[in-house]
């Protein structure tokens, strides 16, 4: 409720492609502008003079965004739990309330982890490529791939993501689980999960989930010398963000074998252009930022940034405040 009950807050949606479920929350309520073309030009100048945002896109929320968009902002809110592309000092030196949309998105996101994690071990590219260049051998030694059984599992960043892996993993009879951060995570006992240095971790791995932030620390954390000390019969999965790997070193230890295979659903840029050399890797297995992309979940996260951003509006505390 706000605190003037005829008050109709300006509300801008940042793109066109945000599902209806959030937006029809914000109509019954604001007036709705939505940027059309989801181009920053559009956005820039539809902005001026709103009183909430959602941030329905992956681009930069920053000083020229905020500035543009005037004193009066009240309330923004981001369809999305990772925040790297918000310039947070910012938004918090103007003391505007910002929501995120954690916790919807962890079972497709694990998914889509344990996915990559059987399609990079169990060779699922190099299999169908091996298929289209009619290469199909029949023969009993062929396409070997690595077991999740009695593997030590590696999870960097054991936050809900991370534990929602975990769960789905101890199906799969996981040896052991290991995982590093700033602390151990009280959450990580039910799984028997042993808190490790990151290089502890990284060498003793045979698959290593990549499941934290982005910040200035975990930049390019997997870097060559990382890879030189990981298994070769090592399987690396990220769900994250691209720039967390150094994305040369990472070709050069597929492509030279110092590591089995990875499973990428995030990367460097996305969209990572055709003719990049990731893509003719065998060893690579690549899926376009697909990690909430269900239904079900687009349409949570959907309301969820709604809710956020008319909770902001309202003064009151929002579902799910990133600060
Ligand atoms: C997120 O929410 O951060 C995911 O990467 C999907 O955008």
């Amino acid at each position: 409720k706000f605190k003037d009950p005829n008050w109709r807050p300006k509300v801008l949606v940042t793109h066109n492609d945000v599902p209806e479920t959030g937006l029809k929350l914000l109509r019954e309520k604001c007036e709705v502008t939505v940027v059309e073309t989801g181009e920053r030009s559009e956005l820039l100048q539809k902005v001026k003079g709103m009183d909430g945002i959602f941030w329905g896109s992956h681009q930069k929320l920053d000083a020229e965004a905020l500035d543009m968009a005037g004193p009066q902002l009240k309330s923004i809110s981001t369809m999305s739990v990772g925040i790297d592309y918000v310039d947070l000092e910012e938004v918090k030196r103007r003391k505007i309330p910002l929501g995120y949309t954690p916790n919807v998105l962890n079972d497709a996101v694990a998914d889509i982890g344990v996915g990559l994690a059987i399609a990079a071990s169990r060779r699922f590219h190099e299999g169908r490529q091996k298929i289209e260049s009619s290469e199909w051998e029949r023969r009993q030694q062929w396409l070997l791939g690595q077991e999740i059984r009695d593997s030590t599992v590696g999870i960097v960043g054991f936050g809900a993501i991370g534990e929602t892996i975990a769960k789905r993993l101890t199906g799969f009879n996981v040896g052991q689980f290991l995982y590093c951060g700033h602390r151990p995570k009280p959450a990580a006992e039910k799984y028997n999960a042993k808190f490790v240095p990151f290089m502890d971790l990284v060498a003793q791995s045979d698959f290593i989930f990549i499941i934290c932030p982005l910040t200035n620390e975990t930049r390019k954390m997997f870097n060559a010398e990382v890879f030189s000390k990981m298994k070769t019969t090592s399987v690396l999965i990220n769900v994250a963000r691209g720039d967390i790997v150094d994305q040369e070193a990472l070709y050069d230890a597929l492509k030279n074998n110092k590591i089995f295979s990875a499973g990428l659903d995030v990367m460097s840029p996305e969209p990572l252009p055709a003719d990049h050399p990731l893509l003719t890797l065998p060893n690579c297995f690549i899926i376009p930022h697909l990690g909430s992309a269900t239904i079900r979940t687009r349409n949570d996260m959907s309301s969820l940034a709604a809710m956020n951003v008319l909770c902001g509006l309202a003064d009151e505390p929002m579902n799910a405040a990133a600060y």
